[in-house]
């Protein structure tokens, strides 16, 4: 899906990043029909480079990537990264994003979600390898557990419980980032890894299972349903408008220094779950109640990332303010979903 304001915003990176060019450059973007996934298929295809996606659709969604069919330097194959033929042509960068996202949904497929970031991690890493590829493999915040520390550098080691409900995905994206650093010092394999923190916008899911809290409560908003919220809502989190994300993922790629290092992505402003409710139905002008419901097993009590080395790396940092971003995604829920 490729509406007016999606254009947009896709303009808006292209210009963040100063044009730069990916002309007859070879993309694998892995979980390209998902979110963030489809997102980077469209700017690396705006800046002039051929992208094969790999995904096996368990949570992405062909919606998000149909407007590209017709485009000749696109190509899908809907397969498992766990189990997949080598693609034959050779890539210069390797994103690999596959791997379920949602709490519910990966708690739902524990085993899916650790093998897609270990052997899933493994046979990119492998074809990366082979392609003398950079690869950029996207961790995650939750790598940090119940932080001690906010906000958390990347220096911090993590606070994770290791057969919690959560492990599955916090573990996996844990051995990813050690698989991914091992293969650097062994081979001086070309790998940098992003520890996102809650990206959202337009494309996510606000369906059953895969719904994150932005993509729920918008969509409760506007269908006048109870907004569900977990525990007391005292529960921080920072939230990154997709397009800074994406502009920080490129950044990430291009930047020199970024080889076999790691570096956070996400907005410092952080903000508790009721604030957020709360602005969510303010925003959407609806009449919901705001409900309370058991918080889940080891449901981290704040996310806010220390941003100081994307700055001094990247030279980068987020512009888009919680208010803004949600204007933007409401406005895209109104009109596609
Ligand atoms: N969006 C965020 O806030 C956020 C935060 C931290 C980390 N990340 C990471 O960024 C990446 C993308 O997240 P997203 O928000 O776009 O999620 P998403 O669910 O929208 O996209 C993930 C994609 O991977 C595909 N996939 C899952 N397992 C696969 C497998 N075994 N083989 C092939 N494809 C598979 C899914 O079908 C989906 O299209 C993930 O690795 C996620 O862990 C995202």
């Amino acid at each position: 899906m490729i509406g007016t304001s999606v254009q947009e915003d896709l303009q808006e990176i292209r210009s963040e990043l100063e044009s730069s060019s990916f002309e007859d450059q070879n993309c694998l973007v892995t979980g390209g029909a998902g979110f963030l996934g489809s997102w980077l298929c469209d700017i690396f295809l705006l800046a002039g480079a051929k992208v094969c996606c790999i995904d096996n659709l368990s949570s992405g969604s062909l919606e998000n990537i149909n407007h590209l069919k017709r485009n000749k330097h696109f190509t899908i194959r809907r397969v498992d990264v766990t189990n997949h033929s080598e693609p034959r042509e050779k890539f210069h960068y390797i994103l690999h994003l596959a791997s379920r996202v949602s709490p519910e949904d990966y708690q739902e497929h524990p085993i899916e979600t650790l093998l897609t970031n270990s052997t899933g991690t493994k046979d990119m890493l492998e074809l990366a390898r082979k392609n003398d590829s950079v690869l950029l493999y996207t961790s995650s915040s939750e790598i940090y557990g119940n932080s001690e520390i906010i906000p958390t550098p990347e220096t911090y080691y993590g606070y994770v419980n290791p057969i919690g409900s959560r492990s599955c995905y916090d573990e996996g994206k844990r051995f990813g980032e050690a698989l991914c650093i091992a293969y650097y010092k062994t081979y001086g394999l070309d790998v940098r890894i992003t520890r996102i923190f809650n990206s959202y916008g337009p494309r996510m899911r606000a369906d059953g299972a895969y719904a994150r809290a932005i993509p729920r409560f918008i969509s409760q908003g506007l269908a006048s349903q109870d907004i569900t919220v977990y525990g007391n809502g005292s529960q921080t989190r920072s939230f990154c408008y997709v397009t800074d994300t994406i502009t920080a993922i490129v950044k990430t790629l291009q930047t020199l220094s970024m080889k076999g290092e790691v570096v956070n992505i996400g907005n410092p402003e952080e903000t508790s779950i009721l604030t957020l409710a709360q602005q969510i139905l303010s925003l959407t002008k609806s009449n919901s109640r705001i409900t309370f419901h058991p918080r889940p097993q080891d449901d981290p009590q704040r996310r806010c990332p220390d941003m100081s080395r994307a700055k001094k790396k990247l030279k980068w940092e987020p512009r888009v303010t919680l208010e803004q971003g949600l204007q933007k995604t409401i406005s895209w829920f109104r009109d596609y979903s």
